[in-house]
């Protein structure tokens, strides 16, 4: 097997970029187009190796392991553009994911565009603890509220192929991009509809009800800061507090779980004692806080009555 090779760039199709070179040396290689690459997004990627191969390998549609096989490869003019372009993007602030359009998250790649989430790695420590409640041989129903992408409505109808997995979200877009997803991925236990929490849901009583619901609190200044500044607010901003949204679907959960069904919601490191609060004043017991793999207060569980009847839909 020999390396496919491409033509050089010639100086006349270069185009003028921040991360061209200031020697008279024009990166011709892979290797030489990723250094440049990574020292382009260095001043503001934590991950700007990482992020450069991500992007080469968009440019030149192949894989970050044809990246290391083939170092010495040359790449195309076109590619080199397009590599160009996207480092200037990135540069700007603008995250990976939503240059690629596509995040793993369970294992699954999922399309995900600016209108989404992009999940994140501490969302599969709620798909985690959510799958020791769900058994492996017995229908489950599930609703996930705030689908997003679809990532833990997806995790879990994978995992468990024989739940029924109901997902909500306000978002249009959301919901158009969670029902592709699933699509794509032809998983036939999920339903995706679009509105306020349980509103489309109504009448439903669920065995499990998962959320990572919008929870940071709208002074943040963390979402003036790196890629966060391109997501949504409307997936991540609840209230002065952050608990805006949490409030309103933990008072309403009760009414939409079957007798000792449980609710897992995600939350941040410092709101473990207020959600385990809010569970109590909800009518919902024995409230436990779960830590990420970090030791953060992230993920609180608790259960509902278990006889019904005082519960209603409001
Ligand atoms: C933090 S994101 C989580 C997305 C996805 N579940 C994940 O974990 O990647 C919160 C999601 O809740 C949705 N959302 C916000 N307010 C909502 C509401 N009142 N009812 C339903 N969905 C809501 C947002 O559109 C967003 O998709």
């Amino acid at each position: 097997m020999s390396a496919p090779t491409h033509p050089q760039p010639s100086a006349a199709t270069q185009r003028s970029t921040p991360m061209q070179p200031s020697t008279p040396m024009q990166p011709s290689t892979i290797a030489q187009w990723l250094s440049h690459g990574t020292a382009a997004l260095t001043p503001g990627s934590g991950s700007a190796r990482l992020d450069a191969q991500i992007l080469l390998a968009l440019s030149m549609d192949t894989s970050r392991a044809f990246l290391f096989a083939w170092p010495d490869s040359k790449i195309s003019a076109a590619q080199s553009d397009a590599f160009a372009d996207l480092i200037e993007r990135r540069a700007g602030g603008e995250p990976v994911n939503y240059i690629t359009g596509r995040k793993e998250f369970w294992s699954v790649e999922l399309a995900v565009t600016p209108d989404t989430l992009i999940p994140r790695p501490d969302t599969e420590r709620l798909v985690e603890l959510a799958l020791e409640h769900i058994p492996q041989k017995r229908e489950v129903t599930i609703a996930d509220i705030g689908t997003g992408s679809g990532a833990i409505a997806i995790a879990l109808a994978l995992e468990r192929p024989l739940c029924r997995v109901f997902a909500t979200d306000v978002s249009d877009a959301c919901v158009t991009l969670a029902r592709h997803n699933i699509a794509r991925l032809d998983i036939p236990n999920i339903e995706v509809h679009q509105g306020d929490l349980f509103a489309p849901l109504d009448d439903m009583l669920f065995d499990v009800v998962i959320s990572n619901p919008p929870y940071i609190r709208d002074d943040d200044p963390h979402l003036n800061e790196g890629d966060v500044r391109f997501e949504p607010r409307l997936a991540l901003t609840g209230g002065a507090d952050g608990l805006d949204v949490i409030k309103r679907l933990l008072v309403t959960t009760g009414g939409y779980l079957h007798d000792g069904g449980t609710v897992l919601i995600e939350h941040s490191h410092d709101q473990g004692g207020s959600v385990r609060a809010l569970c109590a004043e909800a009518g919902l017991h024995n409230a436990n806080t779960f830590r990420d793999y970090g030791g953060r207060e992230r993920v609180t569980i608790a259960h509902g009555s278990v006889t019904h009847s005082s519960v209603t839909h409001s």
